[in-house]
């Protein structure tokens, strides 16, 4: 089996909003606490304060192409979990792909995360989500300090970048955004969507058909293999090259990932986004993904009117309490009705 190693495999480029401030110093140690609290209007608040209001379009991951295919998971998987979504039969799926942050004219090449966004349309009507970035770990391991990433990446009116005392300040308070930082730091952005993998980042549970929990994580891995982008291809790249390259992509053929499912052992993190499995852990393939047409996000697929909310999900898949996974869903519904009523 194919076994994409996080290390070898699956380069990743990023940003997050966070590791804007990735080339300040870390003064972690006797850092006061961030702040704890924020509500979901307030982080779309702080979204549009930074990016500005895009009338109609998404608060983040505003930049995005859409897409349609198909998946068939494995009876490996279908042995964890009772998911319509291993039962072996063709899945129809719409996708989104997109460049995050809420800047509608950020440059493809930029150190931005790439995102995957999956809606499954499984036997029986219901609906499975899957909404990845191309990073293994988040850079806030709540939301208040994702929130504050936001608010330091804000830029200064004068320069039109953010204000880097603010972002060392930021640095200076939030060590839990250090590990993907030091992370960034070693990557480029990949040369396409298709030569991307993306993460779960977060833990699930796969529920078996005794009603058994299996901790998992799993990321989507490109056949094409994971590429990043060389410091010439980054300088000579067009402003918009990933959704042309993944429309003459998928008319050549269909583009394909594998969904590689790591099974946890006692004791591995669940609920802490910032922290990575090791390497080691058992893992399978549960299925493959196979993307066979792209289109500009407002015409062709419909996946512009989707809210990709990653609590969406049939039985046999369940949220773990990762406060971050659970703070997604309110803050999509901020953003989603806002965009959805034209504001
Ligand atoms: C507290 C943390 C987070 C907040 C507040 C947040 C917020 C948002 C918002 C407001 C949207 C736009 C929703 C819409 O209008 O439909 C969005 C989209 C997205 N987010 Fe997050 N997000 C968070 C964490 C994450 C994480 C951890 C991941 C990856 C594992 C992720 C991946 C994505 C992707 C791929 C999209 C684009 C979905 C699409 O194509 O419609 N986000 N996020």
């Amino acid at each position: 089996m194919k076994s994409p190693s996080f290390r070898r495999g699956a380069r990743f480029v990023f940003l997050t909003l966070a590791s804007a401030a990735s080339s300040v110093p870390m003064l972690a140690s006797g850092a006061p606490a961030a702040s704890t609290e924020v509500t979901a209007p307030q982080m779309i608040d702080a979204f549009e304060g930074t990016f500005g209001v895009h009338a109609g379009q998404r608060r983040n991951h505003i930049k995005g192409t859409c897409a349609a295919g198909e998946f068939v998971g494995t009876t490996d998987a279908a042995g964890l979990s009772r998911s319509g979504l291993f039962s072996g039969k063709t899945i129809p799926v719409v996708a989104r792909f997109s460049i995050g942050g809420g800047n509608p004219q950020v440059p493809d090449a930029a150190p931005a995360p790439r995102g995957m966004a999956l809606e499954f349309h499984l036997p029986g009507g219901a609906l499975q989500h899957i909404t990845m970035i191309n990073v293994p770990i988040f850079g806030a391991a709540s939301p208040a300090s994702f929130r504050d990433a936001i608010l330091a990446a804000k830029p200064d009116p004068k320069t039109g970048q953010p204000d880097p005392e603010k972002l060392k300040a930021f640095a200076a308070t939030h060590p839990d955004a250090m590990a993907l930082t030091e992370l960034a730091s070693h990557h480029t952005p990949t040369a396409n969507f298709y030569q991307t993998t993306f993460f779960s980042i977060h833990t699930f549970k796969f529920i078996d058909a005794k009603g058994t929990e299996h901790l998992v994580k799993w990321r989507f891995a490109p056949r094409d293999g994971t590429r990043e982008m060389t410091a010439a291809e980054k300088k000579a790249a067009p402003h918009d090259f990933l959704e042309m390259n993944l429309i003459e992509r998928t008319r050549k053929g269909p583009a394909v990932w594998d969904m590689i499912v790591y099974v946890g052992e006692p004791g591995d993190p669940q609920d802490n986004p910032t922290l990575a499995w090791p390497e080691n852990r058992k893992h399978f393939t549960a299925g493959t993904l196979t993307i066979t047409q792209a289109t500009p996000q407002q015409k062709g697929v419909a996946c512009e009117p989707i809210n990709f909310d990653p609590l969406i999900m049939a039985d046999g898949i369940a949220p773990t309490n990762d406060p971050i996974l659970l703070f997604r869903s309110p803050s999509y519904a901020v953003s989603f009705a806002k965009r959805l009523s034209g504001q």
